[in-house]
């Protein structure tokens, strides 16, 4: 059997190509950074090599912590190449737009969310185009470059920010979106309890993101940005 076989491009942006096929028979995607012309090529794969390092042992560590993010199969640090999990399902950004009743699976995203935080990793770019919907309604999150271990409390409270500008923005028919992902978010400190110790210190806790949320929501809006 042939270990990749390629179906079609997703995407190729300036970061990465994106393609979607199959790895030994299973529906997988593979993700290769694009190199930067304009840095000198050795300077440029020690770099690739690094980031790919921590974002590799990120994923795996989190996953192995029960976060929903795709597996990884295969890792080639030389030519930037991951291999993963194919999720199937869609985007939120699309599953918004063709579904009505969407509170519940937004309750899912905050607790997919929360459960990431809980292991003190911030995600860096929480997008709709960077959460999936599965075929069991369950939110998965992808796209892990920019996330990274952090204890402020800023930083998880801007990382919920950036959804809820987005959703502000594309889905404001949608009713209390952002208060559905919210309610998520809370309920998973109130089953599991404040979250554990990391190696670094404290992840603050659900309410602490949720209030300093607040209060950014309300400096944006008295300082425009
Ligand atoms: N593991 C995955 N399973 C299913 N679809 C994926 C997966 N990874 C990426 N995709 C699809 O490809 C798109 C682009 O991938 P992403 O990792 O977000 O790259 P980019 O850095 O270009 O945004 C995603 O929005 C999603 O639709
Ligand atoms: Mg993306």
């Amino acid at each position: 059997m042939e270990t990749w076989i390629q179906v079609e491009r997703l995407h190729l942006g300036a970061e990465a190509e994106v393609n979607s096929g199959f790895w030994y028979g299973k529906p997988a995607i593979e993700k290769i950074r694009q190199p930067r012309t304009w840095r000198h090529p050795d300077l440029d794969r020690r770099l690739t090599k690094k980031r790919m390092t921590s974002e590799v042992k990120l994923m795996i560590k989190l996953r192995a912590k029960g976060v929903e993010i795709p597996a990884i199969w295969d890792v080639d640090f030389e030519e930037g190449r991951i291999v993963m999990e194919r999720i199937e399902g869609q985007q939120l950004m699309s599953f918004l737009r063709s579904n009505k009743q969407t509170h519940h699976v937004l309750e899912k995203v905050g607790r997919t969310i929360r459960k990431l935080h809980r292991q003190a990793v911030v995600h860096g770019d929480l997008s709709t185009n960077n959460i999936l919907i599965d075929q069991q309604n369950e939110a998965k999150l992808i796209d892990l470059g920019l996330a990274n271990m952090d204890y402020e409390v800023e930083s998880y409270g801007i990382d919920l920010h950036v959804l809820h500008e987005i959703l502000r923005a594309s889905h404001p028919e949608i009713d209390g979106a952002m208060e559905a992902v919210i309610k998520g978010y809370l309920a998973l400190d109130e089953e599991y309890g404040a979250p554990a110790l990391a190696p670094g210190g404290k992840p603050p806790t659900a309410k602490e993101v949720v209030k300093r949320l607040e209060s950014i929501k309300t400096r944006v809006r008295y300082h425009g940005g």
